[in-house]
């Protein structure tokens, strides 16, 4: 999704914010741009190409200087063209140049997120004599500060803002001030670098490694000044009407550089799902025994004084909530809903104090979980957790309590090491809400505990059937459509299996919980469909065979990953893959490590974009 990156320096600083860029890349974009305060002017470079590109670009127009912004962009009002891809530049009527020229803007303006008020604010400014270049929401923004500048750029923006309707992290300078980035977020993260006489901005303290590790994570509404050497963080008093200065914490931050080496792997997909043994046992490492301590101070009150769970995430998480649910209902007795963060944030619901809300998120920055955890919080329901994979992100800091998943920087926009930690980081909670409610015994804990030190080995033994896995592969490459069927636990793994082969392979992809499929989907089912299965030995086995046969008769070809002793043997229209062992509550974890090597392989098969599956973005700021 987009990125932000901004200095004010005495250096150069187009090589700092290319390679920042860089460091977002792995969110998705799908255009780039870079523009500095050179020569008394504004250059920019702007590509539809890769940020590697836009570098050789700026490097051939000779675009170098100390006071700059650079973006990627994710398309959402506007083609992914040059055009519409930021740095915008403003030159309005009362600015001196003709609107639209190159290098002689006067406000150079980079934006995340959505203005919603974007249609009467440009009708607006047309009426004043603006000219759009654009089909974005941000070039408003642009005009907009233009036409409020009248000597200081923070003045400008301050003015601006409050007309502003939306979510957004802006960062811009002007032509006149040549040593200042002004920049503000309401709704999408933005963070301060603090260097030495000199300071950036950035979507994420990753953009900045190398760089400073004196990061200020900037709170909702704030709106930072930068110069040389010295910053100011202010932000709008509602009761005067007016910015007043505001101090924030400098934190020492060791982000990840997010340049992983690629190592024998061909992506960064691969590599993920290889690394789940080891992600998992560092989600495991501080684990000694099962305490709601785990979860943070204070959690055995929380975990005490609720009697429901409410869960909300967005795609590949909200599988891993859904897969929850049926631990925590089966194993901790506790009622558990689960709901869909950009639904739950506008529905009409009914609060319950008593509730535990947990929010599940990679990034730890999803525009609609952050919404959703903070309009159940509006409703009443104080009690706030949340399962990241960033402890430094935004949801980590709203949330009284978290479990800090350590499946290290994500990559690959398909979501795979990030979603088993998840589940671990679930297990655990399950259990330590189980004890606090009288259904956890030491034997279990331990029996628990014993299996869940056991995964990393039980999953590397399922990662051995990647041969197999790439043998089907071949078969799914050639097919459109593809149906995946689970029950019980193992439904939202079906739903993650089919999830993970439409983002990165494109085939159409659904799945059910099998004994649905008599309700519908079996009309689809001939023998060009095949039919995905996920089959442990569990109770539902038998159910799920007879499910099976329903799709064999109808000539359907069946692909199974089936527990060893399952009785379920290869025949015609009907293919096993024999996962290693029966991993009872926990199968799920071991189940979809298959299904992820199947999507990814039928990918590479196909010559798909994996990494960076086209329209999607890893880190969704936006609504
Ligand atoms: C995007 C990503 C998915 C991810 C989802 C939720 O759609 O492409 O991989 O599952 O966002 O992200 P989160 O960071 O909140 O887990």
């Amino acid at each position: 999704m987009c990125g932000i990156v901004g200095a004010v320096s005495q250096r150069n600083i187009v090589p700092i914010l290319v390679e920042g860029l860089k460091r977002l890349e792995y969110r998705g974009y799908d255009s780039c741009g870079v523009a500095v305060h050179q020569d008394g002017g504004l250059r920019r470079a702007r590509s539809t190409s890769r940020v590697a590109e836009l570098q050789a670009q700026a490097d051939q127009d000779g675009i170098a200087a100390g006071t700059g912004i650079a973006h990627t962009r994710w398309a959402t009002h506007g083609a992914p063209a040059v055009h519409n891809a930021h740095p915008h530049f403003s030159a309005g009527p009362n600015s001196g140049n003709p609107a639209g020229a190159e290098a002689v803007g006067r406000i150079a303006l980079v934006h995340n997120g959505i203005i919603e008020n974007h249609d009467e604010l440009r009708a607006e400014l047309k009426a004043r004599g603006y000219v759009f270049a654009s089909q974005t929401d941000t070039e408003v923004i642009a005009h907009l500060i233009d036409h409020l500048y009248s000597g200081d750029l923070l003045d400008a923006v301050q003015q601006a803002l409050p007309r502003l309707k939306g979510a957004y992290a802006v960062a811009v300078f002007c032509r006149d001030e040549p040593h200042r980035v002004v920049a503000a977020r309401e709704g999408s993260p933005l963070v301060l670098g603090v260097g030495e006489g000199e300071n950036f901005v950035a979507s994420d303290a990753m953009a900045l490694a190398g760089v400073t590790d004196q990061i200020v994570y900037l709170e909702e509404g704030d709106v930072v000044d930068l110069q040389l050497g010295r910053y100011w963080i202010s932000r709008l008093d509602t009761t005067t009407g007016r910015f007043g200065a505001v101090q924030r914490e400098v934190k020492t931050v060791h982000a990840h550089s997010g340049a992983a080496e690629l190592g024998p792997y061909r992506h960064y997909m691969q590599k993920e799902i290889f690394e789940q043994p080891v992600a998992i046992a560092n989600t495991l490492d501080a684990v000694t025994g099962i305490s709601p301590e785990l979860f943070g101070d204070g959690a055995y009150r929380v975990f005490k004084e609720v009697d429901k769970v409410l869960i909300l995430a967005c795609g590949t998480s909200y599988y891993s909530g859904s897969t929850a649910k049926y631990w925590l209902e089966s194993i901790a007795r506790i009622p558990t809903s689960v709901e869909i963060a950009s639904e739950y944030r506008y529905r009409d619901s009914v609060p319950d104090p008593r509730t535990l809300v947990v929010t599940i998120s990679q990034s730890g920055e999803t525009a609609d979980t952050i919404a959703a955890l903070k309009h159940a919080r509006a409703q009443g329901m104080k009690h706030t957790l949340t399962i990241c994979n960033v402890a430094t992100s935004a949801m980590v800091r709203e949330c009284e309590l978290a479990y800090i998943t350590r499946a290290g920087a994500e990559i690959g926009v398909a979501s795979t090491k990030a979603f088993t930690t998840q589940l671990v980081g679930l297990f655990l909670l399950t259990l330590a809400l189980a004890q606090t409610r009288g259904h956890l015994g030491e034997a279990d804990e331990a029996r628990h505990l014993k299996n869940l030190r056991h995964l990393p080995v039980a999953v590397q033994a399922v990662l051995a059937l990647e041969p197999q896995v790439i043998a089907w592969s071949e078969e799914f490459a050639r097919k459109e459509n593809a149906l995946f069927l689970g029950r019980g636990l193992h439904y939202p793994i079906a739903l993650e299996g089919a999830l993970k082969l439409k983002e990165i392979s494109y085939i159409h992809a659904e799945a059910y919980p099998a004994g649905e499929l008599k309700h519908g989907p079996l009309a689809l089912v001939t023998a060009e469909m095949p039919v995905v299965t996920v089959a442990p030995n569990d109770a539902l086995l038998e159910k799920l065979k007879s499910n099976m046969q329903e799709v064999r008769a109808r000539g359907g070809q069946l692909y199974v990953f089936a527990d060893g002793d399952t009785a379920i043997e290869s025949e015609v229209g009907l293919h096993v893959i024999r996962m290693p062992e029966h991993y009872g509550a926990l199968s799920p974890i071991l189940h979809v490590v298959p299904l992820q090597l199947l999507a990814y392989h039928t990918a590479c098969a196909r010559g798909t974009d994996v990494d960076k599956p086209r329209n999607l973005a890893k880190s969704v700021t936006v609504e």
